[in-house]
């Protein structure tokens, strides 16, 4: 019987570095497929049905919509990706695949809809909307100061999105700490790790955090 592949997921506020880390891992698990077997590499909001919605949301294209409407936009987006099959991955989304054996690596999963929706809607009620989404073996948080966020925003940035505001990060950011420290509190494996170091050196945690679950 196979073994179940790891479902491991890179968070943090916009600029944290978590799509620099997330190639770099995506290369790293490239080179050493013989030890830790494959990997598939994704992202929320997905390019699904649902993900493209929240995409124009994000974008301001559409009206603004009320931030519950948002939260529910995020989960059933989440829940298409882990349970509906899309094109590549056929039979039935990310669930399937980690039941085949194959690893899977998420930039973003429930901890951002956590600290992003519960600036304006409530934390349980996210988590019981959230409560058919598997639990990864691991999550990555990569804690970096605001001043880091906005000013590797702004140098890569030519429009501000949704959640882009300067104390609308400050609140994120808090909110990501407070509550990924509730969530260990509850047995979930997630490690807060210092991103403002250089790049080389904050995957070198990252990957020693990966080896350890295997
Ligand atoms: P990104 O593609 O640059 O990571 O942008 C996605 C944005 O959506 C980012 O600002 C975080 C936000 N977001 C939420 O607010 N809730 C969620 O559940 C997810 C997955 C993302």
């Amino acid at each position: 019987m196979v073994n179940n592949g790891k479902f491991i997921v890179l968070e943090g506020v916009d600029g944290s570095g978590i799509t620099t880390q997330t190639s770099l891992l995506k290369k790293w698990f490239t080179a050493n497929k013989n030890i830790y077997g494959k990997a598939y590499f994704t992202k929320e909001p997905t390019d699904g049905p649902v993900g493209s919605v929240i995409r124009q949301a994000l974008a301001k294209r559409l009206k603004p919509l009320d931030e519950r409407v948002m939260a529910l936009l995020f989960a059933a987006d989440r829940l298409d990706h882990l349970y509906c099959p899309n094109e590549a991955e056929q039979q039935g989304g990310l669930s399937h695949l980690l039941a085949q054996g194959v690893n899977v690596v998420s930039d973003r999963y429930y901890l951002s809809s956590y600290a992003y929706q519960s600036l304006r809607v409530d934390l349980d009620w996210l988590q019981q909307i959230n409560k058919h989404a598997l639990k990864p073996d691991l999550t990555i948080f990569l804690q970096i100061p605001v001043n880091a966020s906005v000013q590797r925003r702004n140098d890569s940035r030519f429009h501000e999105e949704l959640y882009e505001k300067t104390e609308t990060l400050i609140n994120i950011r808090n909110n990501y700490l407070a509550i990924a420290k509730k969530l260990q509190a509850e047995g979930e494996n997630i490690i807060i790790i210092d991103g403002t170091r250089d790049i080389e050196t904050v995957f070198s945690d990252i990957k020693k955090a990966v080896m350890e679950l295997f």
